[in-house]
């Protein structure tokens, strides 16, 4: 495999127990501190999808906003803010998803996107994928086809592809479970 990975995967930080007892929190501001890896990771991103007629990057608030501009420009393609609710001044449309306790709710200016631009979801992590389903679920409505969904952290499948709804799943590294912080 990309013997980048293996740089990337130690330049995330992991907390224990953070934000509450038993999450081991996969803490990518020390990827961002750590030139080589962050430029690793977009690298990767940016020789995957070039090349791949992809004009919309659609990145999720708040970590996918991370990664997504620096990929859109080095690909040529437009940055799509996936926002929280009630962020965004225009017209929009709403997607909810559900947490541990309650929804939440991805919003896109309405607009942003024509139908049939090809559209790739950048994200920092997937964990239940209920994010990243309401991010392809809001591309879809207003007529953009999902290429693939992109994330830095994620558990891969056993076997096969790592799919959501359908769509691809690209992931670069695992989680790690053990405490590199001090
Ligand atoms: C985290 C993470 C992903 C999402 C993954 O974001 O950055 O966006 O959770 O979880 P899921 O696959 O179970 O949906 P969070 O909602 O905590 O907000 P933030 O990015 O704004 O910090
Ligand atoms: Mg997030």
């Amino acid at each position: 495999s990309d013997p980048r990975l293996q740089g990337i995967s130690e330049a995330i930080r992991v907390v224990p127990h953070f934000p509450k007892q038993g999450i081991m929190f996969q803490d990518i501001t020390t990827l961002l501190l750590d030139h080589k890896a962050f430029k690793d990771t977009v690298d990767i991103f940016v020789d995957r999808y070039r090349g791949m007629n992809i004009s919309v990057v659609a990145g999720v608030e708040a970590r996918g906003f991370v990664f997504g501009p620096a990929i859109a420009l080095a690909i040529g393609a437009k940055f799509v803010p996936l926002r929280k609710p009630r962020k965004l001044p225009g017209k929009v449309i709403s997607e909810a998803y559900e947490l541990e306790y309650g929804t939440d709710c991805l919003e896109i200016h309405v607009g942003a996107v024509q139908p049939g631009e090809r559209a790739i979801v950048i994200d920092d992590l997937v964990a239940t994928g209920g994010t990243l389903s309401a991010a392809i679920r809001l591309l879809e409505r207003v007529g953009a086809e999902v290429i693939e969904c992109a994330c830095v952290i994620g558990v891969r499948e056993v076997k096969g592809q790592c799919r959501l709804n359908g769509k691809p799943l690209y992931i670069l590294v695992e989680p790690r479970q053990i405490d590199n912080c001090c």
